[in-house]
Protein backbone atom coordinates (compact mmCIF):
# COMPACT_ATOMS: atom_id res chain seq x y z
CA UNK A 1 0.00 0.00 0.00
CA UNK A 2 1.54 3.26 -1.00
CA UNK A 3 2.52 5.85 2.43
CA UNK A 4 -1.07 8.28 0.68
CA UNK A 5 -3.09 4.86 1.29
CA UNK A 6 -2.92 4.12 4.61
CA UNK A 7 -5.30 4.53 7.28
CA UNK A 8 -5.70 7.29 9.53
CA UNK A 9 -3.92 5.09 11.95
CA UNK A 10 -0.92 4.20 10.02
CA UNK A 11 -0.69 8.00 9.52
CA UNK A 12 2.65 9.50 11.98
CA UNK A 13 4.05 12.65 12.75
CA UNK A 14 7.47 13.67 11.99
CA UNK A 15 9.30 16.07 13.92
CA UNK A 16 12.66 17.73 12.27
CA UNK A 17 15.05 19.86 14.65
CA UNK A 18 18.31 21.27 14.15
CA UNK A 19 19.95 24.97 13.48
CA UNK A 20 19.27 27.35 11.28
CA UNK A 21 19.96 26.65 7.91
CA UNK A 22 20.43 23.12 8.00
CA UNK A 23 17.86 22.84 5.24
CA UNK A 24 14.85 21.66 7.57
CA UNK A 25 12.40 23.58 5.94
CA UNK A 26 13.40 22.62 2.28
CA UNK A 27 13.81 18.81 3.41
CA UNK A 28 10.26 19.16 5.65
CA UNK A 29 8.20 19.97 2.86
CA UNK A 30 9.38 17.89 0.48
CA UNK A 31 9.22 14.40 3.46
CA UNK A 32 5.39 16.37 3.53
CA UNK A 33 4.53 15.87 -0.42
CA UNK A 34 5.82 12.52 -0.40
CA UNK A 35 3.69 11.44 2.19
CA UNK A 36 0.66 13.49 1.48
CA UNK A 37 0.88 15.25 4.75
CA UNK A 38 1.19 18.71 6.21
CA UNK A 39 4.15 20.58 6.76
CA UNK A 40 4.34 22.94 9.54
CA UNK A 41 7.05 25.32 10.12
CA UNK A 42 7.34 26.49 13.81
CA UNK A 43 9.96 29.20 12.69
CA UNK A 44 7.77 30.86 11.07
CA UNK A 45 5.16 31.09 13.61
CA UNK A 46 7.80 32.89 15.95
CA UNK A 47 8.70 35.22 12.99
CA UNK A 48 5.46 36.19 12.92
CA UNK A 49 5.14 36.80 17.12
CA UNK A 50 8.63 39.19 15.71
CA UNK A 51 7.19 40.87 12.65
CA UNK A 52 4.12 41.68 14.83
CA UNK A 53 6.19 42.92 17.82
CA UNK A 54 7.98 45.65 15.48
CA UNK A 55 4.80 46.64 13.78
CA UNK A 56 3.61 47.50 17.68
CA UNK A 57 6.80 48.81 18.73
CA UNK A 58 7.65 46.33 21.40
CA UNK A 59 11.09 45.81 22.14
CA UNK A 60 12.58 41.93 22.22
CA UNK A 61 13.82 41.84 25.13
CA UNK A 62 9.96 43.36 26.72
CA UNK A 63 8.51 39.48 28.00
CA UNK A 64 4.96 40.94 29.30
CA UNK A 65 4.19 43.10 26.81
CA UNK A 66 5.32 39.84 24.29
CA UNK A 67 3.41 37.88 26.10
CA UNK A 68 0.39 40.17 25.86
CA UNK A 69 0.59 40.80 22.14
CA UNK A 70 0.87 37.31 21.17
CA UNK A 71 -2.49 36.43 23.26
CA UNK A 72 -4.33 38.97 20.52
CA UNK A 73 -2.29 37.31 17.35
CA UNK A 74 -4.37 35.07 14.93
CA UNK A 75 -1.16 33.05 12.91
CA UNK A 76 -2.38 30.57 10.38
CA UNK A 77 -0.16 28.54 7.97
CA UNK A 78 -2.32 27.60 4.75
CA UNK A 79 -0.34 24.86 2.44
CA UNK A 80 0.01 26.58 -1.05
CA UNK A 81 2.37 28.07 -3.36
CA UNK A 82 6.23 27.58 -2.29
CA UNK A 83 5.77 25.29 0.72
CA UNK A 84 2.58 27.43 2.85
CA UNK A 85 1.47 30.67 3.23
CA UNK A 86 1.64 32.72 6.92
CA UNK A 87 -1.11 34.78 7.93
CA UNK A 88 -1.10 37.34 10.74
CA UNK A 89 -4.48 38.63 11.26
CA UNK A 90 -5.60 38.07 8.10
CA UNK A 91 -2.44 39.93 6.33
CA UNK A 92 0.20 37.94 4.24
CA UNK A 93 3.35 38.08 5.57
CA UNK A 94 5.16 35.21 3.81
CA UNK A 95 7.79 37.48 2.31
CA UNK A 96 7.68 40.02 5.36
CA UNK A 97 8.88 37.99 7.65
CA UNK A 98 12.07 36.69 5.80
CA UNK A 99 13.43 40.18 6.19
CA UNK A 100 17.13 40.79 8.50
CA UNK A 101 15.05 43.35 10.60
CA UNK A 102 12.89 39.91 11.61
CA UNK A 103 15.81 37.08 11.34
CA UNK A 104 17.98 39.53 13.82
CA UNK A 105 15.49 39.83 16.43
CA UNK A 106 14.00 36.51 16.32
CA UNK A 107 15.76 34.65 18.23
CA UNK A 108 15.73 36.61 21.39
CA UNK A 109 11.66 37.36 20.72
CA UNK A 110 11.42 33.56 20.86
CA UNK A 111 13.33 33.08 24.10
CA UNK A 112 10.40 34.72 26.01
CA UNK A 113 8.29 31.69 28.16
CA UNK A 114 4.75 33.21 26.90
CA UNK A 115 5.94 33.28 23.55
CA UNK A 116 6.38 30.03 23.77
CA UNK A 117 3.69 28.64 25.75
CA UNK A 118 0.93 30.24 23.41
CA UNK A 119 2.86 29.13 20.18
CA UNK A 120 3.45 25.01 20.92
CA UNK A 121 -0.46 25.13 22.42
CA UNK A 122 -0.82 25.92 18.82
CA UNK A 123 1.52 23.55 17.38
CA UNK A 124 0.10 20.71 19.58
CA UNK A 125 -3.13 21.51 18.22
CA UNK A 126 -1.99 21.41 14.23
CA UNK A 127 -0.33 17.70 15.17
CA UNK A 128 -3.16 16.47 17.18
CA UNK A 129 -4.82 14.50 13.45
CA UNK A 130 -1.10 13.01 12.99
CA UNK A 131 0.35 13.06 9.82
CA UNK A 132 2.26 16.14 9.96
CA UNK A 133 5.62 17.26 9.15
CA UNK A 134 6.63 19.44 11.84
CA UNK A 135 10.57 21.38 11.58
CA UNK A 136 11.59 23.69 14.63
CA UNK A 137 14.19 23.58 17.06
CA UNK A 138 11.92 21.34 20.15
CA UNK A 139 9.56 19.51 18.57
CA UNK A 140 11.16 16.59 19.28
CA UNK A 141 12.22 17.22 22.72
CA UNK A 142 9.00 18.94 23.50
CA UNK A 143 6.12 20.02 21.43
CA UNK A 144 5.51 16.59 20.01
CA UNK A 145 7.95 13.75 22.53
CA UNK A 146 6.22 11.55 20.80
CA UNK A 147 6.35 11.72 17.41
CA UNK A 148 6.94 8.21 15.82
CA UNK A 149 10.01 10.16 13.66
CA UNK A 150 12.40 12.46 14.97
CA UNK A 151 15.07 13.93 12.98
CA UNK A 152 17.96 15.88 14.08
CA UNK A 153 19.46 17.53 11.19
CA UNK A 154 22.24 19.16 10.78
CA UNK A 155 25.68 20.35 8.99
CA UNK A 156 28.88 22.54 9.45
CA UNK A 157 28.38 26.72 9.89
CA UNK A 158 30.03 27.79 6.92
CA UNK A 159 28.13 25.24 4.78
CA UNK A 160 25.12 26.85 5.87
CA UNK A 161 26.44 30.31 5.53
CA UNK A 162 27.09 29.33 2.13
CA UNK A 163 23.36 28.27 1.44
CA UNK A 164 22.33 31.19 2.88
CA UNK A 165 24.87 33.65 1.16
CA UNK A 166 23.43 31.77 -2.16
CA UNK A 167 19.45 32.30 -1.28
CA UNK A 168 20.90 36.20 -0.85
CA UNK A 169 22.68 36.72 -3.53
CA UNK A 170 20.64 39.14 -5.94
CA UNK A 171 18.89 40.96 -2.62
CA UNK A 172 20.78 42.52 -0.27
CA UNK A 173 24.33 42.09 -0.27
CA UNK A 174 25.72 40.44 2.61
CA UNK A 175 28.73 39.22 2.89
CA UNK A 176 29.62 35.08 3.93
CA UNK A 177 31.63 36.05 6.68
CA UNK A 178 29.27 38.11 8.07
CA UNK A 179 26.79 35.55 7.63
CA UNK A 180 28.82 32.50 9.55
CA UNK A 181 29.02 35.17 12.36
CA UNK A 182 25.27 36.11 12.57
CA UNK A 183 24.35 31.99 12.17
CA UNK A 184 26.94 31.23 15.03
CA UNK A 185 25.79 33.60 17.30
CA UNK A 186 22.15 32.70 16.32
CA UNK A 187 22.90 29.11 17.10
CA UNK A 188 24.59 29.86 20.52
CA UNK A 189 21.68 31.84 21.98
CA UNK A 190 19.01 29.29 20.19
CA UNK A 191 21.07 26.52 22.10
CA UNK A 192 22.07 28.81 25.53
CA UNK A 193 18.26 29.95 25.93
CA UNK A 194 16.75 28.77 29.08
CA UNK A 195 13.21 27.35 28.27
CA UNK A 196 13.40 24.85 25.43
CA UNK A 197 16.87 25.51 24.21
CA UNK A 198 17.74 23.75 20.90
CA UNK A 199 19.38 20.35 21.64
CA UNK A 200 18.85 17.33 20.73
CA UNK A 201 16.40 14.63 21.04
CA UNK A 202 17.77 11.17 23.10
CA UNK A 203 15.94 9.09 20.53
CA UNK A 204 16.11 11.16 17.18
CA UNK A 205 18.52 10.26 14.26
CA UNK A 206 21.01 12.81 13.89
CA UNK A 207 21.56 13.80 9.70
CA UNK A 208 24.72 15.52 8.78
CA UNK A 209 23.85 16.96 5.66
CA UNK A 210 27.56 19.23 5.30
CA UNK A 211 27.65 16.54 2.41
CA UNK A 212 24.62 15.53 1.42
CA UNK A 213 22.08 16.54 -1.17
CA UNK A 214 18.27 17.57 -0.10
CA UNK A 215 17.60 14.42 -2.13
CA UNK A 216 19.58 12.52 -0.26
CA UNK A 217 18.30 13.74 3.15
CA UNK A 218 14.77 12.95 2.11
CA UNK A 219 15.38 9.90 0.87
CA UNK A 220 16.99 8.66 4.17
CA UNK A 221 14.20 10.53 6.47
CA UNK A 222 11.08 8.61 4.10
CA UNK A 223 13.21 5.56 4.86
CA UNK A 224 12.86 5.89 8.61
CA UNK A 225 9.20 6.64 8.09
CA UNK A 226 7.99 3.68 5.83
CA UNK A 227 9.70 1.77 9.28
CA UNK A 228 7.63 3.49 11.30
CA UNK A 229 4.13 3.52 9.28
CA UNK A 230 3.99 -0.34 9.04
CA UNK A 231 4.93 -0.72 12.57
CA UNK A 232 1.57 1.84 13.80
CA UNK A 233 -0.62 -0.22 11.11
O1 LIG B 1 13.81 28.15 11.58
P1 LIG B 1 13.84 29.68 11.59
O2 LIG B 1 15.18 30.28 11.31
O3 LIG B 1 12.78 30.28 10.74
O4 LIG B 1 13.47 30.03 13.11
C1 LIG B 1 13.43 31.36 13.55
C2 LIG B 1 13.80 31.44 15.02
O5 LIG B 1 12.78 30.89 15.82
C3 LIG B 1 15.09 30.76 15.42
O6 LIG B 1 16.03 31.71 15.85
C4 LIG B 1 14.76 29.88 16.58
C5 LIG B 1 13.31 30.10 16.85
N1 LIG B 1 12.57 28.85 16.91
C6 LIG B 1 12.40 28.29 18.15
O7 LIG B 1 12.90 28.81 19.13
N2 LIG B 1 11.66 27.16 18.28
C7 LIG B 1 11.12 26.57 17.20
N3 LIG B 1 10.39 25.47 17.34
C8 LIG B 1 11.32 27.13 15.91
C9 LIG B 1 12.06 28.28 15.80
Amino acid sequence: MGMNGGSISGRINVAIDGPAGAGKSTVARKVAEQLGYIYIDTGAMYRAVAYAAIGAGITPDDSDRLGKLVQTLKIVLAPGGEGQTVWLNGENITAAIRTREVTLIVSQIASHEPVRLKLVELQRGLADAKGIVMDGRDIGTHVLPSAEVKVFLMASVKVRALRRFQELSGNAQVPLQQLEREIAERDRSDERREISPLICAKDAEVIDSTELSIDQVVALILDLCRTKTVEAK
